[in-house]
This record gives C-alpha cells, structure tokens and sequence, in this order.
C-alpha cells in the first residue's frame, strides 16, 4: 500500500479504532486529525482564550510547538510536553467543535497533517473531502446516535444520557465539515462489530 487511505464520520463512529486496525494489517501508521483539534481546544481552555476569538486562537496555536507523533497510538506533543492525556475528557468534548470552526485552526491541522510523508491511514471528519483529496481510498463511516453514545459512554465519566445529549450537540456543530467526499464508501456501521468493519475496508482495499 503506497497511498493514502482516508476515514471519516461523525463522533464515536468507530473511525479512531477501525483507522487504527486498518492501518495496522497494511503495516503503515494512522493519523488523527480528531487528535490535533483536540490539542487545539486544550491549549485555548489552558490560556484562557474566548474560544469564538480566532485572532487570540492563532497565535497562541503557532507558538505551541504542536506536533502530532504518527505510529500505532497517535500522540500529540507540544514542545516537550506530552498533551495525548488530557484530550479525551467531557471538557475538551464540549468546546472542540467551536474552536475547530474556525478557518485558521482548520489550516493550522491540516498543515500538521501533510507534514507527514505517505502511506498513512488518515482519519477525521472532513479527510476525503479537503485535506487529501487525492486519496485513492475514501471511506465515510456512520452509525445511529445511540449505538455511537452507547459505545462513547464506556470511555467517559459520564452517563449514557449525558453523553448522548452532548453527542447530538456536537454532530450539529460539526455538520458542516462532517460530510462523504465525493466517491467515498459510505458504511453505516450501527450493526457491526469493530472486526467486520475492518474486515470490509480490507477487503475492499484489495479489489
Ligand atoms: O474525531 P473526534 O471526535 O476526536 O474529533 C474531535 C473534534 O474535532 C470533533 O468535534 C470535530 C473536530 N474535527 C474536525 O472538525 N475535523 C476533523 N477532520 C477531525 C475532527
């Protein structure tokens, strides 16, 4: 596999684990784009910046030092300090989808992203559609909002309720940049388990 595989879908998806997996039986790394937005509303909550402010955001993302560490797991590193703890918690949730509206942090990630040398597995939202284009392989995976909350729920702090709501929420907030490319695979995965999931990309990597 010499290309660029691309993955994309709505919150809980599914996408990080079946990205990760298929990336591991082509023998290349994958990449989160999810991962660098998420260092992005990390680095804004820590300063104390108003999230809607993208002239504040810029420069503080630019004198970061962020750097996204591609392999197995993805860490996402800012100068010395390892940021890939503090990315998965209800309070980053919660504000990522606004500071990843923003044109200029949209930019910012996708200029990390094509840092990284193919082959590579990419995985996000909006990988297909803008960032590679060119990808010879798109797939868009999808899955009922209760089956994504129900599978969300057991990596949080949170109820199943609570996570539902906040998943309904964000899916309204990132509508705009969570769409198919054009000529992308589109699998709804609601009844799937993670293998067959894998297994289908697989198996349509080789025809
Ligand atoms: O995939 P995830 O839930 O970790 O993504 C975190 C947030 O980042 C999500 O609310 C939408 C945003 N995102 C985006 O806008 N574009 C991407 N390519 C990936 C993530």
């Amino acid at each position: 596999m010499r290309g660029i595989v691309t993955i994309d879908g709505p919150s809980a998806s599914g996408k990080s684990s079946v990205a990760q997996r298929v990336a591991k039986a082509l023998g290349v790394p994958y990449l989160s784009s999810g991962l660098l937005y998420r260092a992005a509303a990390l680095l804004a909550l820590r300063a104390g910046v108003d999230l809607g402010d993208e002239e504040a955001l810029l420069p503080l993302l630019q004198a970061s030092r962020v750097r996204l560490l591609p392999g197995e797991e993805n860490r996402v590193l800012a100068g010395e300090e390892d940021l890939t703890p503090h990315l998965h918690t209800p309070e980053v949730d919660r504000v990522v989808s606004q500071v990843a509206r923003h044109p200029g942090v949209r930019s910012w990630v996708n200029a990390r992203l094509k840092e990284v040398p193919p082959p590579f597995v990419a995985e996000g939202r909006d990988m297909g559609r803008a960032v590679f284009p060119e990808a010879p392989h798109k797939f868009y995976l999808t899955a009922s909002p209760e089956v994504r909350a129900r599978r969300r729920a057991k990596e949080r702090p949170q109820d199943y309720e609570e996570v539902l709501r906040d998943l309904l929420r964000r899916d309204r907030l990132d509508q705009a940049q969570t769409q198919p490319a054009p000529g992308a695979l589109v699998l709804d995965t609601s009844a799937m388990t993670l293998e067959e999931v894998v297994a289908w990309i697989l198996g349509h990597l080789q025809d």
